[in-house]
């Protein structure tokens, strides 16, 4: 067993691959080599990384030479191209992007819900989508108590998930709107600031949209429970970076809400945030930066006299938890467990 390793960032210079960068030199992840890949366009840019400076490459078939760990954030399709090179070099990818979650071979593992998925990975594993990461690492610890029936969840998602350029895109906008001049957009469908809209991603069949389905199948995957009932509706909003939430939890039997608020104090990357006297609760600029996700507003719905249901209000790092901490967090798992061969190579 190595006790230093490999690693290769697809997608560095992006919203998520940078905060991979951070969250690598934060928890001071066991380097040997950390190789930064990114497009043409970003070939021979130089990023710091723990006071030294990182040439960035291009990406290309051979980039995986020697590498340990692939953290892929480049988008699903350059991680259909590229990922079975990086297997076929030897190294294991642990993909952000949505190109694998739902293939039944394929682990769609969050460390604190089911790291022994781990365990059957063929080289490539899947970083869940940044709301359903969010939402789950509240709702597993309650339903490890008891069974969830039905979730019925509405999303406030920040520009973050939809890249670096989305990100300024936010605040060119608003500075443009305050200025008196036209919005202008170009990597939303509408304008952002001072506005909201439903995600654009696809609508299926169903009405519903591509976001609400991965929350959906997702959660059912990581729970090994396909009988979990949930209705999602997906929102972009005009915030930066922290995703929030308000879920509606429908359970088997009775949950006393001070039980709930006790199970929750103690679960892994979770932090309460329930402070009524002053109003203050989950927010997004309060969880930004943050690796735990915040929940308040904890309450029994009083729409069920059973005692049956919870309302829920999160507030989650969409760059950070749902998205690069996930990532590094696998790979920590994979490395303390000394996982890095494959079950069997894809
Ligand atoms: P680049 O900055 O060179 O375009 P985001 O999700 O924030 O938009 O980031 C996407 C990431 O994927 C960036 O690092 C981007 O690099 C990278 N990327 C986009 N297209 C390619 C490509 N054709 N080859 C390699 N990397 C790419």
């Amino acid at each position: 067993m190595k006790d230093q390793y490999n690693v290769a960032i697809m997608g560095a210079t992006g919203a998520v691959g940078q905060v991979m960068m951070e969250i690598l030199a934060e928890r001071d992840f066991p380097l040997a080599e950390l190789r930064l890949l990114a497009s043409a366009r970003s070939a021979g840019r130089e990023l710091a990384f723990k006071g030294e400076k990182l040439v960035v490459q291009e990406l290309s078939e051979a980039s995986f030479e020697g590498i340990d760990i692939v953290l892929a954030s480049a988008g699903g399709a350059l991680s259909k191209q590229y990922n079975p090179h990086a297997v076929a070099a030897g190294a294991v990818v642990v993909d952000n992007t949505s190109a694998y979650r739902m293939d039944p071979e394929v682990p769609l593992v969050v460390p604190e819900i089911n790291s022994d998925d781990l365990a059957h990975h063929r080289g490539i594993i899947a970083n869940p989508n940044c709301s359903t990461i969010i939402m789950d690492v509240v709702v597993w610890p309650l339903y490890q108590r008891r069974r969830v029936k039905r979730i019925v969840v509405s999303t406030y998602q920040a520009v973050s998930g939809a890249g670096a350029r989305a990100m300024e895109e936010l605040e060119q906008q608003t500075r443009a709107v305050l200025a008196g001049e036209a919005a202008d957009p170009e990597e939303f469908p509408h304008q952002i600031a001072f506005n909201l809209f439903s995600h654009n991603s696809d609508v299926g069949p169903e009405g519903y949209c591509e976001e609400e389905v991965k929350m959906i199948r997702e959660t059912q995957k990581m729970f090994h429970d396909d009988q979990v009932q949930i209705t999602a509706t997906t929102i972009r909003v005009p915030v930066m970076r922290a995703h929030s939430e308000a879920i509606n939890l429908e359970f088997a039997e009775p949950y006393p809400e001070q039980e709930a608020r006790e199970i929750l104090a103690q679960a892994p990357g979770v932090q309460i945030v329930d402070e009524p006297a002053s109003s203050h609760f989950p927010m997004p600029i309060e969880a930004s930066g943050l690796d735990a996700v915040l929940v308040g507003r904890i309450r029994q719905d009083i729409s069920r006299p059973d005692g049956r249901g919870l309302d829920l209000w999160v507030s989650g790092d969409q760059l950070r938890k749902g998205a690069a901490l996930n990532a590094v967090q696998i790979a920590e798992v994979l490395v303390a467990r000394n996982m890095l061969q494959a079950a069997e190579s894809v």
